[in-house]
């Protein structure tokens, strides 16, 4: 029997294998999501979350300066806020002495060349859980605009090197890029979510942040996982609009969109490999079931494989670890 073409000369042993292939990850390729709590020398557990912690900010900084060790250059920030400053307004979100903001100047301090990307949504100030203002019931889109437009200005008096509106309100990536120019920054930029899907994926992140919804869900803002072209429609919205990066969440089931993107789309695309899939896959690994460090690379690898010019991974550390073995 002549076979002519057989596929297999191209992965007959891992050299050939190596110089065949067509992606491959390095350290550049991540963001790594961090949450920020009061206090001192706290370091709590997030069950849902299995080697991912609530860091008060001393600690946090020393958490910094390791994964600048590493060679991870970015962290997306959430914090963790006191019951008591929670209201419907999210008025604590634009504290010039906020958390966040401490958090901010605090990591640009400590280790000026880590690019920071704190989240702008309001809800982890939120007495609802909502990423908006809410009246009736609803979730107010213009009201809520404006409040994310203080907030994102006062991020970036703080020093953040990137504004990252998570929250999905019509119009609010033209509103911060018009503000951020009045207010001197310029050089500000801006990542989207553009395409952010209603997802259950995302239940640990709403664990460690005590800010799932109190009532409802988030389906008048967050899109229908049924849908891929409202994904284009979003994003090319959001790059009118000034964004400078767009980023899709969740990921792993949702690379058919990131790859949709990224034949249309000219900016930088970022992934959001979510809670969700760290808490799924950690389950799995604590049972035996995956081997934890083959399948973090796989995962990340397809993540990018599909088009991810950025991948947001609670992985990161340990995935850079393993690259820099
Ligand atoms: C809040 C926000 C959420 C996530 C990032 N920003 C939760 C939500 O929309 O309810 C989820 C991230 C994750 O699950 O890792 N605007």
């Amino acid at each position: 029997m002549i076979i002519y073409s057989r596929n297999r000369r191209l992965r007959v042993n891992q050299s050939i294998r190596d110089l065949m292939r067509e992606t491959t990850l390095t350290t550049d390729d991540f963001m790594l999501p961090i949450f920020i709590t009061e206090g001192k020398n706290i370091k709590e557990d997030i069950p849902s979350m299995p080697g991912i912690y609530r860091h008060s900010l001393d600690l946090t900084i020393k958490e910094i300066k390791e994964l600048w060790s590493l060679g991870i250059k970015a962290v997306n920030l959430y914090v963790k806020v006191n019951d008591k400053l929670k209201d419907n307004t999210g008025k604590e979100a634009w504290n010039k002495n906020g958390l966040m903001q401490d958090t901010i100047k605090a990591i640009k301090d400590a280790v000026p060349e880590m690019i920071v990307m704190p989240d702008v949504a309001l809800d982890p100030y939120s007495i609802y859980g909502h990423d908006g203002i809410v009246e009736d019931g609803k979730i107010l889109n213009d009201a809520t605009v404006e409040a994310l437009v203080k907030m994102s200005v006062s991020h970036a008096e703080a020093g953040a090197d990137f504004i990252a509106p998570s929250d999905m309100m019509d119009g609010r990536v033209a509103a911060i890029r018009e503000a951020l120019e009045e207010n001197g920054f310029p050089n500000v930029g801006i990542m989207s979510y553009a395409a952010k899907y209603a997802s259950s994926f995302y239940g640990p992140f709403r664990d460690a942040l005590d800010s799932a919804p109190g009532f409802g869900d988030k389906k008048t803002y967050q899109m229908d996982y049924g849908n891929s072209r409202e994904a284009i429609n979003e994003a090319i919205k959001d790059i009118d609009e000034g964004a400078d990066m767009i980023m899709v969440k969740p990921g792993l089931p949702y690379l058919d969109i990131v790859s949709k993107l990224n034949e249309i789309v000219d900016v930088p695309i970022s992934v959001y490999q979510v809670s969700g899939e760290y808490a799924m896959i950690k389950a799995a690994v604590q049972n035996g079931w995956l081997d934890n460090d083959k399948i973090i690379i796989e995962s990340l690898t397809c993540i990018k494989r599909a088009g991810a010019s950025l991948i947001s991974t609670y992985f990161a550390k340990e995935a850079a670890k393993l690259l820099n073995k």
